[in-house]
């Protein structure tokens, strides 16, 4: 694998170097950033994978933001306009003189969701955001709730084994 690394520059903000650098330190992979980065990298691939186009899912998007970034709050009511259908409701909480915090329920086809929270978390000014996706609409609907939590569960179990079979080869 070693020869199959590449190198290349990014450019990041001091601040958000030393809470990585702290992030790092908590998971024991300070002593190289690469490492911590790849592994950051890998998470959210195995997430990726996660995606279930074709399914009816429910869930979140969590996101904040600082309300005082140009045209950032139109923009984000655009994009919640134009999705009335995937969108259930949704929560604004002003944290404080900056920052709002907002909370949207969604549920829809597994890829218009996806595509939603994309859009959103898209958004030049959005600091940090999230979608959760917590059970699928027809599984529910079934009863099959507890079918579903399986899958869910073999998931997480596969993001895990990952990790550690990663923490050996790092040691
Ligand atoms: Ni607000």
């Amino acid at each position: 694998m070693a020869s199959d690394l590449v190198r290349f520059s990014v450019a990041i903000p001091g601040a958000l170097l030393a809470e990585f650098d702290a992030y790092a330190a908590r998971r024991g992979t300070l002593a190289n950033r690469s490492e911590a980065l790849r592994d950051l990298i890998r998470e959210k691939l195995v997430e990726e994978d996660l995606r279930t186009p074709e399914e009816e899912v429910v869930g979140s998007i969590t996101m904040v933001y600082d309300h005082h970034t140009p045209d950032l709050t139109r923009k984000l009511d655009e994009i919640q306009h134009a999705h009335t259908r995937e969108i259930v409701s949704a929560m604004h909480v002003h944290l404080d003189h900056h920052n709002c915090l907002e909370i949207i329920a969604v549920r829809g086809k597994g890829e218009d969701i996806y595509r939603l929270a994309d859009c959103l978390l898209g958004v030049k000014g959005v600091a940090h955001g999230q979608l959760t996706c917590t059970a699928t609409g027809s599984a529910m609907s079934n009863g099959a709730g507890h079918a579903h939590g399986h899958d869910h569960e073999h998931a997480h179990d596969h993001a895990h084994d990952h990790e550690h079979a990663h923490e050996h080869s790092a040691g």
